[in-house]
């Protein structure tokens, strides 16, 4: 059984991993609409990516002897300058989220709840290529600087990336 203060961690841990995937299908719509369907489909396979991740605190939490409890998840931004803006705010958003999973794992500590700190470094290896994905991706896109074949090229990159669930959760 877990501690309250677990559990409702836990629970602020997956509305912040819903709204990652809301935030991201919002970033895949506006590149749905300016025609750039590569990057557009690597959000979409991203927001894929948070909802895998809810679904393994959602399980977690169960199989603890805890309780879902979903809240309101907040409206994310619609309107972006650039896609460079995008992964500006996409590396961010990724950092924000690996201070959180930090957050966790310390209380974890905190409580000594060895099997909380298991599963958590699951997350914070993950967290590791969340950040580094983004971060690429952002690098490129400084190189590139918004022109059309570079952009393009790019697209097609992203076009490739695919959803697979890791087998070992
Ligand atoms: Fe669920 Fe992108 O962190």
């Amino acid at each position: 059984m877990l501690v309250e203060k677990l559990q409702d961690a836990i629970n602020e841990q997956i509305n912040k991993e819903l709204y990652s995937e809301y935030f991201y299908l919002s970033m895949a719509a506006w590149f749905e609409a300016m025609n750039l369907p590569g990057f557009a489909n690597f959000f979409v396979v991203q927001a894929q990516e948070e909802r895998f991740h809810v679904m393994k605190f959602w399980r977690y939490l169960n199989d603890r002897g805890g309780r879902v409890i979903l809240k309101q998840i907040d409206q994310p931004k619609v309107d972006f300058s650039s896609a460079e803006e995008i992964f500006e705010l996409a590396y961010k958003h990724e950092q924000f989220v690996t201070k959180s999973i930090n957050e966790l794992m310390d209380l974890a500590i905190e409580q000594s709840d060895h099997a909380t700190r298991s599963m958590l470094n699951w997350f914070i290896d993950e967290q590791v290529e969340e950040e580094a994905s983004m971060d690429g991706i952002l690098q490129k896109l400084k190189l590139v600087d918004g022109r059309g074949h570079g952009m393009l090229m790019l697209d097609k990159e992203l076009a490739a990336r695919t959803f697979t669930p890791p087998t070992s959760n």
